[in-house]
């Protein structure tokens, strides 16, 4: 009977009974709340706090401030009361004038968004602006024609490629990748892939027959990568076009866990390594990865005459 008591208490209070029904469209922040229901933040932090003290909300940081959300899981205790309190305040005028509050204030920040957010979108969550879907984005927008992935691993990114090329030749040694590769293609509907059993430094492609040759994340395990590149520029055809993506050189030991034969490149060994076939290699260097210890990727490519 007491917690039965507590909780008819808890739920007894107007502004309590508003927050709910505002966390019931959708989390929100005490900052938040405190524009919409236009009451003072130490108010709404004070019932928030009672609201997750008796489990029905919790909290989850974002930055500096914290969301608020309505439980799925609350005790027993008190669902059942919120359920009866809900019924009975639903048709209450205040939860529909709360409602459209938040409403209008979901739009007028959305109206701010962009230019609260200049200069700073390189950091900002946008929604379906990921790196996966840029990828997949300049994926599509390539035209790779006849195209061999070295080094294609278990066909993650075979999809994405396959897409934007006539026929797509994905080598790798490894037969556990081979074997998942072609399972994922065949799931997939990728009719124009065939995968092939080879290493980078032997391929068992004909001189000049492919557009464009893709090295992705792979040149650090080869073992040899100055013949691995000497191949690409044999089976490319003139005005081909070669894409290494793999790591700058680095003093990482952790890169061993991964199976790397490499510590990354240096840009002047990359370009010795394609001279041979390519005049004027671009190198780019991207900046390191935020999470430690810092590897730093770069893309080269290699056009051939
Ligand atoms: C990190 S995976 C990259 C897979 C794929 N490119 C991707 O980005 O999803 C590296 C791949 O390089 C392959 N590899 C290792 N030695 C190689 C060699 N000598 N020639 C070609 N590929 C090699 C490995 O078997 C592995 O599948």
């Amino acid at each position: 009977m007491p917690a039965c008591a507590g909780s008819l208490r808890l739920l007894a209070d107007e502004t309590r009974l508003r927050i709910l029904h505002l966390l019931e469209r959708e989390p929100l922040t005490v900052a938040e709340l405190t524009e919409v229901l236009h009451l003072g933040q130490s108010s709404i932090s004070g019932h928030l706090s009672k609201l997750k003290q008796a489990g029905l909300v919790h909290d989850v940081a974002e930055g500096s401030a914290h969301r608020y959300r309505m439980r799925d899981d609350a005790p027993e205790a008190i669902r059942p009361v919120w359920q009866a309190a809900r019924q009975l305040s639903a048709q209450d005028p205040a939860i529909a004038t709360d409602a459209a509050a938040l409403d209008r204030h979901r739009a007028a920040s959305g109206r701010d968004w962009v230019s609260r957010v200049a200069g700073l979108l390189h950091r900002e969550y946008a929604p379906g602006r990921t790196w996966d879907s840029l990828a997949h984005a300049f994926a599509a927008a390539g035209r790779f024609g006849r195209c061999c992935d070295i080094g294609a691993g278990d066909g993650a990114l075979a999809g994405l490629i396959a897409s934007s090329s006539t026929e797509l030749t994905c080598v790798d040694p490894s037969p556990a990748m081979i074997a998942a590769g072609r399972l994922r293609c065949t799931e997939g509907g990728l009719g124009n892939v065939r995968w092939l059993e080879a290493s980078g430094e032997h391929l068992p492609l004909p001189d000049g027959s492919q557009d464009t040759v893709l090295l992705l994340q792979s040149l650090q395990y080869v073992e040899k990568p100055a013949a691995v590149l000497g191949e690409c520029g044999r089976i490319l055809a003139s005005h081909g076009r070669l894409l290494v993506l793999t790591l700058a050189e680095h003093d990482h030991a952790e890169s061993a866990r991964y199976g790397h034969r490499h510590r990354g490149f240096r840009d002047a060994d990359l370009r010795t390594w394609v001279r041979s076939w390519c005049n004027r290699p671009r190198i780019i260097r991207l900046p390191p990865e935020a999470r430690a210890p810092r590897f730093q990727a770069l893309v080269m490519t290699a056009d051939k005459p």
